[in-house]
């Protein structure tokens, strides 16, 4: 029986949102130690780099003293092996989360039986939200504001002037 319990919360992060952040809270005081992994970039169309979505993480995770902000590529068990995690945690919203999540959380068990997939409800207010959709409404000249962290808003402008400039 391990006496301490290390949990990995893996995830792109393009941008953060409140709903990640809501996990990350509920997870930090139910954990020893919470690791949140960034994957590194292997998308085209990532709006933010490994580092920048590592920075804004590590911003808003600051009260937080039991969270590590970290990044990770290749299989995340070999990541889980590495860091000695006996956990990951994903978050599920519905019930397509639900079946995505599954089927990841057992092939990673059958991949790395120490280390078990623990899953955690979104909180209502955010079970619609997404990195994708935050990202769909900044590019059409939406308000994400109420969607995401305030310091991730003000990157997301950033961003955006920059790109129309
Ligand atoms: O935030 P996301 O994009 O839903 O996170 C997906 C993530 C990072 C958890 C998943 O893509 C992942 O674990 N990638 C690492 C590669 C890997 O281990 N793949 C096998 C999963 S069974």
């Amino acid at each position: 029986m391990p006496n301490s319990l290390v949990a990995i919360y893996p995830g792109s992060f393009d941008p953060p949102t409140n709903g990640h952040l809501d996990l990350i809270a509920r997870a930090a005081n139910l954990v020893n130690h919470l690791i949140v992994a960034v994957l590194q970039n292997t998308q085209k169309n990532a709006l933010f780099t490994t580092a920048e979505r590592a920075e804004m993480l590590k911003e808003i995770t600051a009260h937080l003293p039991n969270v590590e902000i970290d990044s990770f590529d290749g299989l995340l068990v070999d990541y889980a092996a590495r860091r000695n995690a006996n956990a990951i945690l994903r978050g599920i919203r519905n019930v397509s989360d639900y079946e995505i999540e599954t089927q990841m959380a057992i092939l990673n068990r059958r991949m790395r039986a120490q280390t078990e997939t623990l899953f955690l409800p979104a909180s209502a207010e955010h079970s619609f939200l997404s990195s994708r959709m935050v990202k769909e409404i900044i590019t059409l000249g939406g308000d994400a504001s109420g969607f995401v962290p305030e310091p991730v808003m003000r990157r997301l402008q950033a961003k955006f002037t920059t790109v129309k400039r």
